[in-house]
């Protein structure tokens, strides 16, 4: 017999409550999916946890993810909830997970086969998620470069018809009808690369008024940064939606010292009452298609919107066909291909297709810093999880903000900088009774020790959970207890709260 009041009492932590306010001692009480007691917890609960010393903050929102299949394909999600993320924001860069069989031939040319469930479009994605649950919770974004594939039947190099863009309206709106968080493009990638301000502007509008926003991988994060952020804020005031600005960057050392530039812009942006944020992942270098890195010339001039990148700083993550070569540089491949690293990098991508991802060494640590203490700055991992070497973000993004950049280096002050994980996400994203402690507000919850909490997934040595972080809850089931995962699956589809 129980007569416990809660399921689970955690007592004594330090509570960071995702909204930046000073943490505060308190005992929080779970029962169901909620948290039902803050302060000084009298009752008991069925599980005690002593958490003296140690930091309990809402579950991380991660804003900027890409794992549509694999919350299908590797429902235990070990790489996210290990660092304490108890929500994914899928669908970004473009790659959405409907319409299907549109989304699945992409995603399969990326993942590879993999047997999961059938769906058609997004609200029967939104109830697949829900019919088997991951581990985490899942937000989604409807990817335009799929809606443009599906309704241009295959890549083109046109502006699409109005019957086209009533189709990909159609879609979208179904989506956002259905809890959609909002749409996503990906302007490096093919075919979102083909698509005018016009057309997505157009598009866009189907979400005016309901509070789903536009996420974007821009044009150029290169020579032309400033002239992507000026489009991307542009078709936020000309459609009338929220904009999120994915992986806020200055690629090439060519473009280092740009942020404060692209920064001023948002702040600009902001003055005027538009509603513009960014997320970054907190590395120096970059993951991505190898295609989309030979097919914007990076290799070459540097004029597209990657900047130029030597095959020496170009580390072969996951190459599907010659796994070998993972962990190897293109300088290296080219070596053994006896090749310029232009015609290795054409010959690994015709072998082995869109499942071929890069890490690239881009960015300037003084930029990464710059856009992080920058108070439009949320956190998103960016993770792609294939082959294996995948960049460390995959595993240590959260516990390396919270440890590296706040803890040692002083940048941000804690609160400040689960604020960005977790209550600033959930406001920006329209996640209802998310992204905050509070009485009644679900209970994604992370337990971690403030002084040792740190990623220790490397470039070398990716696939490494992070340390530090003992307990974390979803819908107020642990999936992690003691730093071990329990096998637990208590994730669900989160619908944008309108
Ligand atoms: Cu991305
Ligand atoms: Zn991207």
């Amino acid at each position: 017999m129980n007569d416990s009041r809660f399921d689970t009492v955690i007592r004594s932590a330090s509570v960071f409550d995702g909204s930046g306010a000073p943490a505060f001692e308190a005992d929080v009480a779970i029962r169901g999916d909620r948290i039902a007691e803050i302060g000084k917890v009298e009752a008991r609960g069925a599980v005690e946890i002593d958490a003296t010393g140690r930091a309990l903050a809402p579950g991380f929102i991660d804003v900027h993810s890409h794992d549509d299949y694999s919350v299908l394909v590797t429902p235990e999600m070990d790489f996210k909830v290990m660092q304490g993320v108890t929500a994914d924001v899928v669908g970004n860069c473009g790659f959405g997970a409907a319409p299907n069989p549109a989304a699945g031939a992409m995603f399969r040319a990326m993942f590879g086969e993999a047997s999961v469930p059938e769906w058609t479009g997004y609200p029967q994605y939104l109830d697949v998620i829900d019919r088997n649950p991951p581990s985490l919770n899942v937000a989604v974004l409807v990817g335009h470069g799929t809606l443009r594939f599906a309704a241009m039947q295959g890549i083109h190099q046109r502006e699409p018809t109005a019957a086209e863009i009533e189709t990909m309206r159609g879609w979208l709106r179904e989506a956002i009808d259905a809890g959609a968080v909002g749409l996503s493009t990906g302007l490096i990638y093919e075919p979102g690369r083909y698509s005018t301000t016009a057309e997505i502007i157009e598009i866009a509008r189907a979400m005016t008024g309901t509070g789903a926003l536009y996420a974007s991988h821009m044009r150029n994060e290169a020579a032309q940064l400033l002239d992507a952020i000026a489009e991307t804020i542009r078709i936020s005031e000309q459609a009338g939606v929220a904009v999120q600005i994915s992986h806020h960057k200055a690629s090439g050392r060519a473009n280092w010292g740009k942020v404060r530039a692209s920064l001023g812009l948002i702040e600009q942006a902001r003055a005027r009452g538009l509603d513009v944020s960014a997320d970054q992942y907190p590395y120096t270098s970059g993951s991505t298609v190898l295609q989309a890195v030979l097919q914007n010339d990076a290799l070459g001039d540097g004029r597209g919107g990657v900047g130029r990148v030597g095959p020496e700083h170009v580390l072969l993550a996951s190459v599907p066909k010659m796994p070998h070569f993972e962990g190897k540089t293109l300088e290296h491949v080219a070596t053994e291909f006896d090749l310029p690293a232009k015609a290795a990098a054409e010959k690994l991508v015709r072998e082995n297709g869109m499942g071929l991802v890069v890490v690239i060494e881009m960015m300037d640590e003084a930029d990464v810093r710059t856009v992080m203490r920058h108070p439009s700055t949320m956190i998103g991992s960016d993770g792609i999880a294939l082959g294996s070497k995948p960049h460390p973000r995959l595993y240590g993004t959260f516990p390396r903000v919270l440890g590296r950049y706040a803890r040692d280096l002083g940048l941000l002050t804690l609160e400040d900088a689960v604020h960005r994980m977790t209550g600033m996400p959930a406001a920006k994203f329209h996640l209802k009774d998310r992204g905050f402690i509070r009485t009644g507000a679900f209970a994604d919850l992370v337990l971690f020790d403030p002084g040792t909490v740190a990623d220790t997934a490397t470039y070398d040595d990716p696939r490494r959970y992070p340390t530090g972080i003992s307990h974390v809850f979803v819908n107020g089931t642990a999936v992690v207890r003691d730093g071990l995962h329990t096998g637990a699956r208590p994730g669900r589809a989160l619908r944008r709260d309108a």
